[in-house]
Protein backbone atom coordinates (compact mmCIF):
# COMPACT_ATOMS: atom_id res chain seq x y z
CA UNK A 1 0.00 0.00 0.00
CA UNK A 2 1.42 3.40 -1.00
CA UNK A 3 2.04 6.30 2.51
CA UNK A 4 -0.66 8.58 1.92
CA UNK A 5 -0.12 11.99 0.69
CA UNK A 6 1.70 14.69 2.32
CA UNK A 7 -1.01 17.59 2.95
CA UNK A 8 -0.41 21.12 4.06
CA UNK A 9 -4.35 22.76 4.37
CA UNK A 10 -4.63 26.43 3.83
CA UNK A 11 -5.04 28.57 7.02
CA UNK A 12 -8.62 29.97 5.44
CA UNK A 13 -10.53 28.32 2.75
CA UNK A 14 -11.41 30.80 0.01
CA UNK A 15 -14.44 29.50 -0.93
CA UNK A 16 -16.45 31.82 0.80
CA UNK A 17 -15.58 34.14 -2.26
CA UNK A 18 -17.00 31.81 -4.85
CA UNK A 19 -19.90 33.39 -6.87
CA UNK A 20 -21.53 29.65 -7.11
CA UNK A 21 -24.02 31.38 -9.24
CA UNK A 22 -21.73 33.15 -11.87
CA UNK A 23 -19.15 30.88 -11.86
CA UNK A 24 -17.70 31.19 -15.65
CA UNK A 25 -15.02 29.16 -16.54
CA UNK A 26 -11.99 29.06 -15.20
CA UNK A 27 -12.46 32.14 -12.86
CA UNK A 28 -11.84 30.59 -9.80
CA UNK A 29 -9.08 27.66 -8.67
CA UNK A 30 -9.73 25.58 -5.33
CA UNK A 31 -7.66 26.19 -2.22
CA UNK A 32 -5.21 23.09 -2.56
CA UNK A 33 -3.13 22.05 -5.59
CA UNK A 34 -0.85 18.98 -6.45
CA UNK A 35 2.56 19.17 -7.00
CA UNK A 36 5.31 16.74 -7.85
CA UNK A 37 9.32 17.16 -8.84
CA UNK A 38 11.20 14.80 -11.35
CA UNK A 39 14.50 15.03 -10.74
CA UNK A 40 17.71 12.51 -10.84
CA UNK A 41 15.53 10.22 -13.19
CA UNK A 42 12.26 9.89 -11.19
CA UNK A 43 9.26 11.46 -9.77
CA UNK A 44 9.55 12.78 -6.05
CA UNK A 45 6.38 11.90 -3.86
CA UNK A 46 3.58 14.44 -4.66
CA UNK A 47 2.12 17.07 -1.92
CA UNK A 48 -1.01 19.13 -1.70
CA UNK A 49 -0.02 22.61 -0.77
CA UNK A 50 -2.63 25.73 -0.54
CA UNK A 51 -3.03 27.08 -4.43
CA UNK A 52 -0.34 30.00 -4.44
CA UNK A 53 2.07 31.79 -6.57
CA UNK A 54 5.32 29.80 -6.90
CA UNK A 55 8.83 30.82 -7.48
CA UNK A 56 10.81 30.15 -10.91
CA UNK A 57 13.87 31.01 -12.70
CA UNK A 58 13.35 33.14 -15.72
CA UNK A 59 15.43 30.74 -17.81
CA UNK A 60 12.81 27.29 -16.77
CA UNK A 61 12.77 25.51 -19.93
CA UNK A 62 9.46 25.12 -20.35
CA UNK A 63 9.09 29.35 -21.03
CA UNK A 64 11.84 28.85 -23.80
CA UNK A 65 11.41 25.56 -25.47
CA UNK A 66 7.64 24.78 -24.79
CA UNK A 67 7.96 21.71 -23.11
CA UNK A 68 4.70 21.79 -21.69
CA UNK A 69 1.18 19.35 -21.98
CA UNK A 70 -1.74 19.33 -19.70
CA UNK A 71 -5.08 17.43 -19.13
CA UNK A 72 -8.40 17.98 -18.33
CA UNK A 73 -11.09 16.35 -16.83
CA UNK A 74 -14.19 16.75 -14.10
CA UNK A 75 -15.55 15.51 -10.95
CA UNK A 76 -18.92 15.46 -10.36
CA UNK A 77 -21.08 15.53 -7.15
CA UNK A 78 -24.45 13.09 -7.26
CA UNK A 79 -27.59 13.75 -5.39
CA UNK A 80 -26.42 11.56 -2.60
CA UNK A 81 -23.26 13.01 -1.97
CA UNK A 82 -21.21 11.07 -3.72
CA UNK A 83 -17.95 12.22 -5.37
CA UNK A 84 -16.69 10.83 -9.05
CA UNK A 85 -14.22 11.63 -11.28
CA UNK A 86 -14.73 10.75 -14.93
CA UNK A 87 -12.54 8.47 -16.74
CA UNK A 88 -9.04 9.36 -14.74
CA UNK A 89 -7.94 5.94 -16.50
CA UNK A 90 -7.93 7.26 -19.84
CA UNK A 91 -6.97 10.50 -19.17
CA UNK A 92 -3.74 9.39 -17.72
CA UNK A 93 -2.74 7.37 -20.60
CA UNK A 94 -3.54 10.45 -23.06
CA UNK A 95 -1.17 12.64 -20.80
CA UNK A 96 1.39 10.01 -21.02
CA UNK A 97 1.14 9.98 -25.15
CA UNK A 98 1.57 14.03 -24.86
CA UNK A 99 4.46 13.47 -22.89
CA UNK A 100 5.91 10.52 -24.97
CA UNK A 101 5.71 12.86 -27.61
CA UNK A 102 7.23 16.00 -25.67
CA UNK A 103 9.91 13.81 -24.42
CA UNK A 104 8.42 14.63 -20.97
CA UNK A 105 8.77 11.91 -18.12
CA UNK A 106 5.53 9.61 -17.60
CA UNK A 107 3.17 10.05 -14.75
CA UNK A 108 2.23 7.12 -13.66
CA UNK A 109 -1.72 5.86 -13.47
CA UNK A 110 -1.12 5.39 -9.97
CA UNK A 111 0.27 8.90 -9.02
CA UNK A 112 -2.27 10.55 -11.31
CA UNK A 113 -5.13 9.15 -9.62
CA UNK A 114 -4.05 8.58 -6.16
CA UNK A 115 -2.71 12.35 -5.95
CA UNK A 116 -5.83 13.44 -7.94
CA UNK A 117 -8.54 11.50 -5.63
CA UNK A 118 -6.61 12.99 -2.53
CA UNK A 119 -7.15 16.85 -3.98
CA UNK A 120 -10.99 16.47 -5.11
CA UNK A 121 -11.59 14.53 -1.85
CA UNK A 122 -9.51 17.80 0.25
CA UNK A 123 -11.48 20.38 -1.49
CA UNK A 124 -14.88 18.47 -2.16
CA UNK A 125 -16.80 21.54 -1.42
CA UNK A 126 -15.84 23.32 -4.12
CA UNK A 127 -17.56 20.71 -6.05
CA UNK A 128 -20.64 22.82 -7.21
CA UNK A 129 -23.53 20.81 -8.07
CA UNK A 130 -26.24 23.13 -10.07
CA UNK A 131 -26.92 21.87 -13.68
CA UNK A 132 -24.31 22.02 -15.75
CA UNK A 133 -21.70 22.66 -13.56
CA UNK A 134 -18.62 20.97 -12.37
CA UNK A 135 -15.31 20.54 -10.82
CA UNK A 136 -12.60 21.14 -13.77
CA UNK A 137 -9.51 19.11 -13.06
CA UNK A 138 -6.58 21.04 -14.85
CA UNK A 139 -3.30 18.45 -14.52
CA UNK A 140 -0.37 19.70 -16.16
CA UNK A 141 3.86 18.59 -16.59
CA UNK A 142 6.30 21.30 -17.22
CA UNK A 143 10.06 21.38 -17.89
CA UNK A 144 11.50 22.98 -14.89
CA UNK A 145 14.69 23.10 -15.17
CA UNK A 146 16.89 26.39 -15.03
CA UNK A 147 19.26 26.74 -18.89
CA UNK A 148 19.16 28.30 -21.78
CA UNK A 149 20.51 25.40 -23.80
CA UNK A 150 18.72 24.40 -26.13
CA UNK A 151 17.59 20.72 -24.96
CA UNK A 152 15.14 17.86 -22.98
CA UNK A 153 14.92 19.01 -19.59
CA UNK A 154 16.04 17.05 -16.84
CA UNK A 155 13.72 18.13 -14.13
CA UNK A 156 9.84 18.93 -14.05
CA UNK A 157 7.36 19.54 -12.41
CA UNK A 158 3.40 17.92 -12.33
CA UNK A 159 0.92 19.90 -10.84
CA UNK A 160 -3.04 19.92 -10.38
CA UNK A 161 -5.35 22.86 -10.03
CA UNK A 162 -9.24 22.69 -9.70
CA UNK A 163 -11.50 24.89 -10.60
CA UNK A 164 -15.54 24.84 -9.95
CA UNK A 165 -16.76 25.72 -13.60
CA UNK A 166 -20.46 26.34 -15.57
CA UNK A 167 -20.41 24.88 -18.95
CA UNK A 168 -18.01 26.52 -21.61
CA UNK A 169 -20.23 27.65 -23.89
CA UNK A 170 -23.46 29.44 -22.71
CA UNK A 171 -25.17 29.65 -26.11
CA UNK A 172 -24.77 27.84 -29.81
CA UNK A 173 -21.33 28.28 -31.16
CA UNK A 174 -20.81 30.32 -34.56
CA UNK A 175 -18.40 28.44 -36.71
CA UNK A 176 -16.21 29.48 -39.49
CA UNK A 177 -14.64 26.99 -41.75
CA UNK A 178 -10.96 27.89 -41.10
CA UNK A 179 -8.81 27.03 -44.98
CA UNK A 180 -6.24 29.69 -44.33
CA UNK A 181 -4.57 28.90 -41.52
CA UNK A 182 -3.30 25.64 -40.13
CA UNK A 183 -3.59 24.12 -36.12
CA UNK A 184 -1.96 20.76 -37.06
CA UNK A 185 -0.12 19.15 -39.53
CA UNK A 186 0.27 15.20 -39.48
CA UNK A 187 3.72 14.38 -38.50
CA UNK A 188 3.25 17.46 -35.80
CA UNK A 189 1.94 17.51 -32.22
CA UNK A 190 -1.68 18.02 -32.75
CA UNK A 191 -3.16 14.48 -31.03
CA UNK A 192 -0.65 15.97 -28.39
CA UNK A 193 -2.63 18.19 -25.38
CA UNK A 194 0.85 20.29 -25.11
CA UNK A 195 0.69 24.00 -24.79
CA UNK A 196 1.97 25.73 -28.16
CA UNK A 197 -1.27 23.95 -29.69
CA UNK A 198 -3.50 26.26 -27.90
CA UNK A 199 -1.30 29.03 -28.11
CA UNK A 200 -0.82 29.26 -31.99
CA UNK A 201 -4.51 28.66 -32.60
CA UNK A 202 -5.36 32.05 -31.08
CA UNK A 203 -4.58 34.13 -33.56
CA UNK A 204 -6.72 32.90 -36.49
CA UNK A 205 -9.06 32.23 -33.44
CA UNK A 206 -9.27 35.80 -32.95
CA UNK A 207 -9.99 36.96 -36.42
CA UNK A 208 -12.64 34.38 -36.54
CA UNK A 209 -14.04 36.19 -33.88
CA UNK A 210 -13.42 39.82 -35.08
CA UNK A 211 -15.56 38.28 -38.08
CA UNK A 212 -18.27 37.67 -35.51
CA UNK A 213 -17.26 33.59 -35.41
CA UNK A 214 -16.95 32.21 -32.07
CA UNK A 215 -14.67 29.50 -32.96
CA UNK A 216 -12.86 27.73 -36.11
CA UNK A 217 -12.96 24.59 -37.21
CA UNK A 218 -9.63 23.71 -38.06
CA UNK A 219 -9.10 21.70 -41.71
CA UNK A 220 -5.91 19.69 -42.64
CA UNK A 221 -2.94 21.07 -43.17
CA UNK A 222 -2.13 19.74 -46.86
CA UNK A 223 -5.18 20.58 -48.89
CA UNK A 224 -7.47 22.24 -46.47
CA UNK A 225 -10.20 19.87 -47.88
CA UNK A 226 -10.85 18.05 -44.88
CA UNK A 227 -12.39 19.33 -41.22
CA UNK A 228 -10.25 18.30 -38.27
CA UNK A 229 -11.13 19.64 -35.03
CA UNK A 230 -12.84 22.79 -33.40
CA UNK A 231 -11.35 24.85 -30.91
CA UNK A 232 -11.11 23.26 -27.70
CA UNK A 233 -13.21 20.40 -29.12
CA UNK A 234 -13.95 17.96 -31.65
CA UNK A 235 -16.93 17.35 -33.87
CA UNK A 236 -20.12 15.78 -34.95
CA UNK A 237 -22.06 15.46 -37.45
CA UNK A 238 -25.45 13.84 -38.23
CA UNK A 239 -25.62 13.05 -41.38
CA UNK A 240 -27.86 11.00 -43.73
CA UNK A 241 -29.13 9.55 -39.95
CA UNK A 242 -25.92 8.50 -39.22
CA UNK A 243 -23.39 10.01 -36.73
CA UNK A 244 -20.28 11.27 -38.69
CA UNK A 245 -17.00 12.17 -36.90
CA UNK A 246 -13.08 12.89 -38.28
CA UNK A 247 -11.41 10.10 -37.95
CA UNK A 248 -8.27 10.51 -35.72
CA UNK A 249 -4.95 11.23 -37.11
CA UNK A 250 -1.80 12.57 -35.52
CA UNK A 251 -3.09 15.89 -36.21
CA UNK A 252 -6.60 15.31 -34.01
CA UNK A 253 -6.65 15.52 -30.18
CA UNK A 254 -8.30 11.51 -29.26
CA UNK A 255 -10.87 13.63 -27.39
CA UNK A 256 -11.90 11.27 -23.97
CA UNK A 257 -15.88 13.20 -24.70
CA UNK A 258 -15.37 11.75 -28.50
CA UNK A 259 -14.95 8.44 -27.45
CA UNK A 260 -17.68 8.65 -24.31
CA UNK A 261 -20.73 9.52 -26.92
CA UNK A 262 -18.97 7.39 -30.49
CA UNK A 263 -19.23 4.35 -27.46
CA UNK A 264 -22.62 5.46 -26.16
CA UNK A 265 -24.21 5.69 -29.93
CA UNK A 266 -25.24 2.35 -30.31
CA UNK A 267 -27.41 2.45 -26.87
CA UNK A 268 -28.93 5.74 -28.36
CA UNK A 269 -29.57 3.60 -31.69
CA UNK A 270 -27.85 5.58 -34.28
CA UNK A 271 -25.23 4.07 -37.14
CA UNK A 272 -21.91 5.65 -36.92
CA UNK A 273 -18.53 6.60 -39.09
CA UNK A 274 -15.58 7.77 -38.47
CA UNK A 275 -13.91 8.90 -41.13
CA UNK A 276 -12.62 11.85 -43.47
CA UNK A 277 -15.43 14.39 -43.83
CA UNK A 278 -14.90 16.89 -46.90
CA UNK A 279 -15.58 20.50 -46.24
CA UNK A 280 -17.85 19.83 -49.77
CA UNK A 281 -19.23 17.09 -48.19
CA UNK A 282 -20.67 19.31 -45.26
CA UNK A 283 -21.23 22.05 -47.25
CA UNK A 284 -23.61 19.97 -49.65
CA UNK A 285 -25.45 18.71 -46.41
CA UNK A 286 -25.66 21.98 -45.36
CA UNK A 287 -27.95 22.94 -48.76
CA UNK A 288 -29.64 20.37 -48.90
CA UNK A 289 -30.91 19.39 -45.65
CA UNK A 290 -29.06 15.82 -44.72
CA UNK A 291 -26.80 17.44 -42.33
CA UNK A 292 -29.63 17.74 -39.48
CA UNK A 293 -27.14 18.01 -37.00
CA UNK A 294 -23.67 19.71 -35.89
CA UNK A 295 -22.32 20.03 -32.63
CA UNK A 296 -18.86 20.00 -30.71
CA UNK A 297 -18.04 17.55 -28.38
CA UNK A 298 -14.86 17.89 -25.42
CA UNK A 299 -14.50 18.15 -21.71
CA UNK A 300 -15.01 21.53 -21.09
CA UNK A 301 -17.38 21.83 -23.84
CA UNK A 302 -19.80 18.72 -22.66
CA UNK A 303 -21.69 18.83 -26.06
CA UNK A 304 -21.81 22.29 -27.29
CA UNK A 305 -24.71 22.83 -30.05
CA UNK A 306 -23.28 24.33 -33.20
CA UNK A 307 -25.44 27.22 -34.58
CA UNK A 308 -23.87 28.41 -37.74
CA UNK A 309 -21.55 27.03 -39.95
CA UNK A 310 -19.61 29.82 -42.60
CA UNK A 311 -17.59 28.44 -45.65
CA UNK A 312 -15.38 31.13 -47.88
CA UNK A 313 -18.10 33.34 -46.41
CA UNK A 314 -21.23 31.74 -47.47
CA UNK A 315 -23.31 31.05 -43.76
CA UNK A 316 -25.46 28.04 -43.43
CA UNK A 317 -27.81 28.12 -40.44
CA UNK A 318 -28.49 24.81 -38.21
CA UNK A 319 -31.63 23.84 -36.76
CA UNK A 320 -32.34 24.23 -33.05
CA UNK A 321 -31.37 20.95 -31.46
CA UNK A 322 -34.82 19.86 -30.03
CA UNK A 323 -35.12 17.43 -26.98
CA UNK A 324 -35.30 14.45 -29.54
CA UNK A 325 -31.89 15.31 -31.03
CA UNK A 326 -29.18 12.97 -31.25
CA UNK A 327 -26.85 15.22 -29.54
CA UNK A 328 -28.98 16.01 -26.84
CA UNK A 329 -29.90 12.54 -26.07
CA UNK A 330 -26.36 11.61 -25.62
CA UNK A 331 -25.82 14.95 -23.90
CA UNK A 332 -28.17 13.29 -20.99
CA UNK A 333 -27.49 9.97 -21.51
CA UNK A 334 -23.56 11.29 -20.16
CA UNK A 335 -24.85 13.50 -17.86
CA UNK A 336 -27.08 10.58 -16.16
CA UNK A 337 -24.28 8.03 -15.96
CA UNK A 338 -22.04 10.49 -14.67
CA UNK A 339 -24.46 11.51 -11.93
CA UNK A 340 -25.56 7.62 -11.68
CA UNK A 341 -29.01 8.40 -12.50
CA UNK A 342 -28.10 5.96 -15.06
CA UNK A 343 -26.16 2.60 -14.81
CA UNK A 344 -22.44 3.37 -15.40
CA UNK A 345 -21.81 0.21 -17.88
CA UNK A 346 -18.49 1.19 -18.97
CA UNK A 347 -17.03 1.53 -15.58
CA UNK A 348 -16.63 5.41 -16.46
CA UNK A 349 -16.94 6.68 -12.92
CA UNK A 350 -14.20 6.43 -10.31
CA UNK A 351 -15.94 7.32 -7.03
CA UNK A 352 -13.59 8.66 -4.68
CA UNK A 353 -15.96 7.92 -1.47
C1 LIG B 1 -10.79 20.51 -22.24
O1 LIG B 1 -11.90 20.29 -22.71
O2 LIG B 1 -10.38 19.97 -21.20
C2 LIG B 1 -9.88 21.41 -22.90
O3 LIG B 1 -8.71 21.16 -22.83
C3 LIG B 1 -10.41 22.57 -23.61
C4 LIG B 1 -9.94 23.89 -23.11
C5 LIG B 1 -10.53 24.28 -21.80
C6 LIG B 1 -8.48 24.09 -23.20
Amino acid sequence: MTAPIQIERVKKSRLSTVDFSNLGFGNYISDHMVVAIYKNGEWQEPKIVPYADMTMSPAMLALHYGQSVFEGLKAFKNSEGRVSIFRPQRHAKRLNKSLERMCMPAVSEELFINSLSALIELDEAWIPTSEGSSLYIRPFVFASESKLGVKIADEYRFMILTSPVAPYFSKPVRIKVDQEYVRAAEGGTGFAKCAGNYGGAFYPTLLAQKQGFDQVFWTDAKEHKYIDESGAMNVMFVLNGKLVTPQLTSSLLDGVTRNSILTLSASLNIEKEERKISIAEIEEGLKNGTLSEAFGVGTAAVVSPIASISIEGRNYQLPVAGPESFQLRAKKKLINIRLGIEPDTHNWNHYIK
